[in-house]
């Protein structure tokens, strides 16, 4: 394996500065996830979400962004799941882009709330049909026996809907819609002197300040 301590990268892209943003963030976001789709960024919406517990313990993983809608940044689980039970105890919450190609990393904070049911259902059926099987058959985070379970109850989901084409959707799946309180656009820069860019809510207005790398 390449040592560790060796892998080292220059950025030198591009730059940012206060005066080059939109003037609101989501515009400026928007702009930038265009960029990273037209530069080929596989999954350029995938996105690491941080939680936290009740006792303030966080954890991360990945999810998918599915729309901006309203201003909000929507995502979509099974409310079951630690994610999802995190959420409805504690709606702060966070979100990181990476898009290496453009040597760029976005930063959200915001809080986090069930997207309406219709919008749900929606969603859920517009899912190829094996990934509504899927979400049927997973209890997701729970602990279980084997993989046999999982196809197990992928046999008995077939059967359940044998025929239906588009399945309900199951009550404890659904989306998240976070509401942004805070944008950080980083563009790396050489010598690790990086820009970043910070966006903040104060009394409702978007103000705009650049942090030290
Ligand atoms: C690229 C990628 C995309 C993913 N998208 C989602 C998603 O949109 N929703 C979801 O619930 N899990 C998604 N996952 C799985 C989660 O990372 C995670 O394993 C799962 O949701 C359980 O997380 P939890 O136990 O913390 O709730 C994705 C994983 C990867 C690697």
């Amino acid at each position: 394996m390449q040592k560790l301590e060796e892998i080292r990268k220059e950025y030198s892209k591009a730059d940012l500065d206060v005066k080059d943003v939109m003037k609101d963030p989501i515009e400026q976001f928007e702009k930038w996830f265009l960029e990273a789709t037209n530069s080929g960024v596989p999954e350029a919406n995938a996105m690491n979400l941080s939680t936290v517990n009740s006792e303030g313990k966080p954890t991360s993983r990945i999810v998918l962004l599915k729309g901006i809608e309203d201003r909000k940044f929507i995502f979509y689980t099974n409310y079951q799941s630690q994610k999802g039970r995190e959420l409805e105890s504690n709606s702060a919450c966070a979100l990181t882009f990476f898009w290496p190609e453009l040597e760029r990393q976005v930063r959200i904070e915001g809080n986090a709330l069930r997207v309406e049911e219709k919008k749900s259902i929606e969603y859920f059926q517009s899912r190829p049909r094996g990934s509504q099987v899927g979400a049927w058959s997973s209890p997701q985070s729970t602990v279980i026996e084997s993989r046999e379970i999982l196809d197990e109850r992928k046999k008995k989901v077939e059967e359940k809907f044998n025929g239906l084409s588009v399945l309900p959707k199951p009550h404890q799946w659904g989306g998240f819609e976070i509401d942004p309180t805070m944008f950080e656009f980083w563009q790396g820069r050489p010598s690790r002197l990086h820009d970043r860019i910070q966006f903040i809510k104060v009394d409702n207005v978007w103000k705009v300040q650049r942090l030290a790398p």
